[in-house]
């Protein structure tokens, strides 16, 4: 059986992948195109296995800007999933609280992006097989899947709350400043990737659901420096509500 859904699993995010049953697992290095990091070799894989019978896709492991990819190279992962057969992608990020309202340890649901990468994974020629020259995005996080996933929530007394999230390239977080801008045009949360997979999604035709995992206050909001630990700190604490959050989205969607 093929799947139809599939995960992508943000930084310190990675504990869903071990939750499958009868996984079985192929190292990105070993599928033929996939891009190698030339900064970075962070080991990715692509896990394929069970939740409750259901078959899932599992991306462990992201191709980011930052580590020097193109926003192309970052969704190939994106592309290979459909051609799988995948049709819905789940994407997960940590990602900084711009909206003081979330704080660490928020689950968000992302609503809409602010594309601030200067970066577009559909830059050069179309192809036509795969979707249109100028996609819609009006509706680039699937409406259906945000009250889906809310049912999903509510189940384990989780309240989800919306977002819009704003991409920027980092690898330097951001200054006070700089989310200052970003609340003014509309941002709630802040991360540094997930944009160019959403745009290719939707390019090909998926659906997307989109879960940030709030792993800090944004620069500035809090009178304290941020860190990558933290981040990795906060992803850990969280492991157990999302996999179960992901858990219950995934069988809602195939049911
Ligand atoms: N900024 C950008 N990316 C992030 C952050 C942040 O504060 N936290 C986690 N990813």
């Amino acid at each position: 059986m093929t799947p139809r859904v599939a995960v992508v699993l943000g930084s310190g995010l990675g504990a869903f992948a071990d939750t499958l049953d009868n996984p079985v697992s192929t190292s990105y290095a070993d599928i033929p195109g996939w891009p190698r990091s030339t900064a970075i070799g962070h080991a990715g894989k692509l896990i394929v296995g069970g939740v409750a019978g259901t078959q899932v896709a599992v991306l462990a492991g992201r191709a980011h800007l930052y580590e020097g990819y193109t926003a192309q190279q970052a969704v190939f992962g994106i592309r290979y999933l459909r051609k799988l057969g995948v049709e819905s992608v789940i994407l997960t990020n940590a990602a900084g609280g711009v909206n003081v309202k979330f704080g660490p340890g928020q689950l968000v649901l992302i609503a809409d992006h602010i594309n601030l990468l200067g970066q577009n994974p559909l830059t050069g020629p179309n192809d036509d097989l795969l979707g249109p020259r100028f996609p819609d995005m009006s509706e680039a996080y699937a409406k259906p899947y945000r009250e889906l996933a809310r049912a999903a929530g509510r189940e384990m007394g989780l309240e989800l709350p919306e977002g819009v999230y704003a991409a920027l390239p980092g690898p330097s977080y951001e200054t006070p400043a700089e989310i200052r801008y970003l609340r003014t045009i509309g941002a709630d949360l802040v991360g540094m990737s997930t944009v160019p997979e959403t745009i290719a999604a939707n390019h090909l035709g998926m659906k997307v659901l989109g879960i940030s995992c709030v792993t800090n206050a944004a620069a500035g909001v809090l009178d304290q420096k941020l860190n990558h630990a933290e981040v990795l700190e906060v992803g850990e604490r969280m492991k157990g509500t999302l996999i179960e959050l992901l858990r219950r989205i995934v069988c809602k969607m195939h049911s």
